[in-house]
């Protein structure tokens, strides 16, 4: 029977949930069963953890992980851009699968991540880095891909729907509920990018890329976090019919023959009767305008250790299964490669 090796970078919330999925593989898919977690890279190895790894599978040699042989799968759970990135390109480097969640590497470098894969005839799946739990980025790449995609339209961070939420039901401060969605697990180690938008920013780059088949840049998406929303800004808004989301959108612009990509992430009054403003707490949801598919919505938990890992864990056994299945290397993932490789004008 062949068995795959993932090396995991990280056991954070993430990578803890991710290690849970793959050290319990009964009555879930049989290939998990397939799948040995087999180097584990840490910051500390004295830190207690709630998952029962044994410590000689630790290690505090992240660039051992992608560098061993022996390793098919690299998951990439650290966050941030470096060492993420680096490891990330020794990973391709050295011939193996990566599957990440990091949304700030994949927006900024992801360009440079699927020229590197393309060439090394490896994959690179992302389904985590983009609302958690919620099957968005396979489903953009595959079922809709016969779209022309007019319009993404989403609320793409847990962490200040579920301070947005919160503020709506009990009229609380900021601070407090802040540091619930940080215990809970929704939030980024440092939240500035959560509440001031930078996190959904990175998801509608990606989405943006993925959907219109261009390199988004961060710095071309108008942004505006929470920040200055109060309690009392909701009820206002509650009593003229709205409430406040922090949305995300990336829409067509026609102008005559050719069009542009708008993309922009900010607090927005939405309707009380529209199907976004009924999202609530951690949930996320994106909604897809195509052509002809019309209107498609993605909707589900956004955030925290279990969502996530169920994305993760999805990646490792696509990656896994394609393994099996004995497919041309050299033919992997041509559609995400391809898209990001063109160009567009923003
Ligand atoms: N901090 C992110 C959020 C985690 O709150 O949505 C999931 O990407």
């Amino acid at each position: 029977r062949v068995t795959f090796k993932v090396g995991l970078l990280g056991l954070g919330t993430v990578g803890t949930g991710t290690a849970q999925i793959l050290l319990d593989p009964a009555d879930r898919q049989p290939l998990l069963q397939e799948l040995e977690l087999y180097r584990v890279g840490v910051r500390s190895l004295d830190k207690p953890r709630s998952v029962d790894i044994s410590r000689d599978r630790l290690t505090t040699d992240l660039e051992s992980i992608v560098r061993d042989p022996a390793v098919d799968i690299v998951v990439e759970l650290l966050g941030g851009l470096e060492p993420s990135r680096s490891l990330i390109l020794t990973a391709i480097a050295h011939g193996k699968h990566v599957v990440t969640a990091n949304k700030a590497v994949i927006a900024r470098y992801g360009e440079e991540i699927f020229a590197a894969a393309a060439d090394a005839g490896v994959y690179v799946l992302l389904e985590a880095a983009v609302g958690g739990g919620i099957p968005v980025i396979e489903p953009l790449k595959q079922s809709l891909c016969a779209n022309r995609i007019q319009g993404i339209l989403g609320i793409i961070n847990g962490t200040t729907n579920y301070i947005l939420t919160r503020m709506q039901r009990e009229g609380g401060d900021f601070g407090p509920i802040l540091a619930d969605a940080q215990r809970l697990g929704y939030a980024e180690a440092d939240p500035t990018a959560d509440v001031d938008g930078w996190d959904a920013a990175d998801k509608i780059a990606i989405l943006a890329s993925l959907a219109f088949g261009g390199r988004v840049e961060r710095s071309q998406i108008t942004c505006e976090g929470i920040r200055a929303i109060t309690a009392s800004d909701i009820a206002y808004a509650e009593g003229l019919g709205f409430t406040i989301k922090l949305l995300a959108k990336a829409k067509r612009q026609h102008q005559g023959d050719t069009w542009r990509l708008e993309a922009s992430v900010y607090p927005t009054l939405v309707p009380l009767s529209h199907p976004l403003a009924s999202v609530n707490d951690v949930y996320n949801a994106i909604l897809v305008e195509g052509d002809p598919v019309g209107q498609v919505m993605f909707f589900g938990p956004g955030a925290g250790a279990g969502p996530t890992a169920s994305a993760v864990v999805a990646d490792i056994l696509n990656i896994a299964a394609v393994l099996s299945a004995g497919s041309d290397r050299d033919h992997l993932d041509p559609l995400l490669a391809c898209r990001y490789l063109q160009t567009v004008e923003l």
